[in-house]
């Protein structure tokens, strides 16, 4: 992608073509009242992608989905009890609640790293606000910053770490909160603080009756943001850079290898990113052991090899 990226004021015509964009499956640079999102179409694969190669993501952490309203993020978890609560008592704002995922919610499996939870959040900036009514559907947005760099709390932050690869930064100023959203979930009923974030864990505690907790000592749930390993493994064994399938294996394929399913016949990284958590859906319900055939460790193949590298590790 080497578009030039557009700076453009949020009036109703720049929002309007940076929801085209969306539809376009582009990148766009949305403000928040937190800090600024990489915003793609979450139902389209092939952006959500794309996120990850702009941000150079060494790996497939999941990503918040960002809804207008309830109703829309009702479409897409399932909300009831105590997340049915804070919704209903921050939203819009600065707080992401995790929560199942409706198995008819429609978003790509890459922006739950298929995970059977998700993230959403309803901003409450006017900005992000009439962008997803303009748009009409959800986003995925990661903090709009190159990976292992400091989130970006101005177009011009995002335009110096990711320019040329959005289609449109939407440029509303500086974002008044400046942290990201403190992120919400349950473990076994019982509320945990994933991130401390721009909504404090206080408040939300006022609202519950109770604190959230911190993530429970879970070597599959590392209490550090970002750090996140809980994500989708697969039942069967994994068995990596295999250009031949052993006797009763389901063999991935890429480029050259062809295999029982391809994350991309023409070897092309992030059509292999865009499919990699639906195959390994799909590999995993034939019942047989995987083999996955040799991903170049460069771009988005470096996140797809430590995605693969932790379904095969032993567990
Ligand atoms: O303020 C914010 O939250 C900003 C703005 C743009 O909305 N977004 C943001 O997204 O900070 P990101 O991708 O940098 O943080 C997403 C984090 C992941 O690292 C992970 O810790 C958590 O959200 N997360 C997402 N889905 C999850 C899930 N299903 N279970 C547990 N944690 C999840
Ligand atoms: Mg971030």
């Amino acid at each position: 992608m080497t578009e030039e990226t557009r700076l453009l004021a949020p009036e109703a015509e720049h929002i309007a073509y940076a929801a085209m964009m969306l539809a376009r499956g582009k990148l766009v640079g949305m403000p928040t009242e937190t800090v600024y999102g990489l915003a793609a179409d979450a139902r389209n694969a092939q952006a959500v992608a794309a996120i990850y190669a702009a941000k150079g993501r060494p790996s497939f952490n999941p990503l918040i989905v960002h809804a207008p309203d309830l109703g829309v993020a009702s479409q897409i978890g399932e909300f009831s009890g105590e997340a049915l609560r804070v919704a209903e008592s921050f939203w819009p704002g600065a707080l992401t609640l995790v929560v199942p995922l409706r198995p008819d919610a429609g978003i790509a499996s890459l922006v739950t790293a298929g995970l059977d939870t998700v993230a959403i959040r309803v901003p409450a900036h006017p900005v992000a606000q009439d962008l997803l009514h303009s748009f009409g559907g959800v986003v995925a947005a990661p903090s709009a910053n190159p990976s292992g760099r400091i989130s970006p709390t101005t177009a011009q932050h995002v335009l110096d770490g990711l320019g040329n690869k959005l289609a449109v930064i939407l440029d509303a100023g500086p974002c008044p909160v400046g942290l990201e959203s403190t992120i919400i979930g349950w473990q076994d009923g019982v509320p945990v603080l994933l991130r401390p974030g721009g909504l404090p864990a206080e408040v939300i505690a006022d609202c519950l009756g109770r604190a959230p907790l911190p993530p429970a000592a879970n070597p599959d749930r590392p209490a550090a943001p970002g750090m996140l390993s809980s994500h989708y493994a697969p039942t069967a064994s994994v068995r990596l850079n295999a250009f031949e399938a052993e006797a009763g294996e389901f063999l991935i394929g890429f480029g050259p290898v062809s295999g029982d399913a391809s994350l991309s016949p023409s070897g092309d990284l992030v059509e292999a990113a865009a499919r990699l958590f639906d195959i390994l859906h799909l590999a995993d319900a034939a019942g047989q052991p995987i083999a996955v055939a040799p991903i170049p460790d460069h771009g988005l193949g470096r996140a797809i090899n430590d995605r693969l590298r932790r379904a095969a590790a032993p567990r």
